[in-house]
């Protein structure tokens, strides 16, 4: 378990949704090893009790597509935390295919609990914060939210309302309030299982990345943890791309010009 009291965090509540796992998990973890008394919010029971009772948090079983039961859950965990000082906006999905191939459970899916989930968490921690006379909130967006990724339509236009949703936040409540997000990248987490073991799926991402690898769910939990901290006390409204680059070089026309390059070169 943690050793509680001691840290940046000290005596500081926080709340991360979706954090029985990935980037998620890592936050809650990150946050409690500074002090945090942390409430692990998530659809998946099992998952938020594990990490709860690993950094001597509290676990609590929501949706996030239920707006009323995210205010419960937000309240609930705010009174057993104590001093709510911060909530983290993390849950989230992904799918991938053709847009005109998303039907409307999937669209509504994607839409509500990246975008909905994202909108009913700050919705209900805002009055909580303003009422503690300060705090922060940080949500999880993607790299998809600025550039569009192929076959991620609907996940990309919702990522793209989560950064929108974080300046809205920043201008309405600040100074009370800071509101940042973060954009990751490729991260090695349980959403990206599908591919991390193939190769063929892989290679092109890892190549076509200046940083040659995927990130870890820690990296960004360390992002995670500025943005709650006083070390980013002049930054609200921003979100910070952790990408290990990989949305500078447009893929297929980067190699051309890395080729194109070689030719130059050689003559
Ligand atoms: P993950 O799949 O490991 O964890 C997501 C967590 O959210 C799970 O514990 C899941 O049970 C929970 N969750 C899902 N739907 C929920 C709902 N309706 N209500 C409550 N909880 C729910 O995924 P990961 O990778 O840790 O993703 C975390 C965030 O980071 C997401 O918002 C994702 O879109 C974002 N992200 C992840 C990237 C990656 O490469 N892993 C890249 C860009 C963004």
């Amino acid at each position: 378990m943690a050793e509680a009291g001691a840290g940046e965090f000290a005596g500081v509540g926080a709340i991360v949704t979706g954090g029985a796992s990935g980037i998620g998990a890592a936050t809650a973890r990150r946050l409690a090893r500074d002090g945090a008394r942390v409430a692990v919010l998530d659809r998946d029971a099992d998952g938020a009790a594990a990490i709860a009772s690993e950094i001597g948090g509290v676990a609590i079983t929501v949706d996030v597509r239920d707006g009323d039961a995210v205010t419960a859950a937000i309240n609930d965990a705010a009174e057993r935390c104590g001093n709510l000082r911060t909530v983290v906006n993390n849950a989230g999905i992904g799918d991938l295919r053709p847009l005109h191939t998303l039907d409307d459970k999937m669209f509504r899916r994607l839409v509500d609990v990246n975008f909905s989930g994202t909108f009913f968490g700050m919705r209900a921690a805002i009055p909580l914060l303003l009422a503690a006379g300060g705090g922060t909130i940080v949500n999880v967006a993607s790299q998809s939210g600025f550039g569009p990724t192929r076959n991620e339509a609907a996940y990309s236009a919702a990522k793209a309302a989560v950064i929108a949703l974080t300046k809205s936040g920043a201008l309405e409540y600040g100074p009370t309030i800071r509101v940042n997000c973060v954009a990751p990248g490729f991260v090695a987490t349980p959403l990206t299982a599908l591919f991390q073991d193939q190769p063929e799926i892989f290679e092109p991402i890892r190549r076509s990345t200046p940083l040659q690898r995927m990130g870890t769910a820690a990296e960004i939990a360390e992002i995670v943890a500025f943005f709650c901290s006083e070390r980013s006390s002049f930054i609200t409204g921003q979100t910070i791309v952790a990408d290990g680059g990989n949305s500078l070089p447009q893929a297929g026309t980067d190699e051309a010009l890395a080729r194109l390059g070689d030719l130059f070169g050689a003559g």
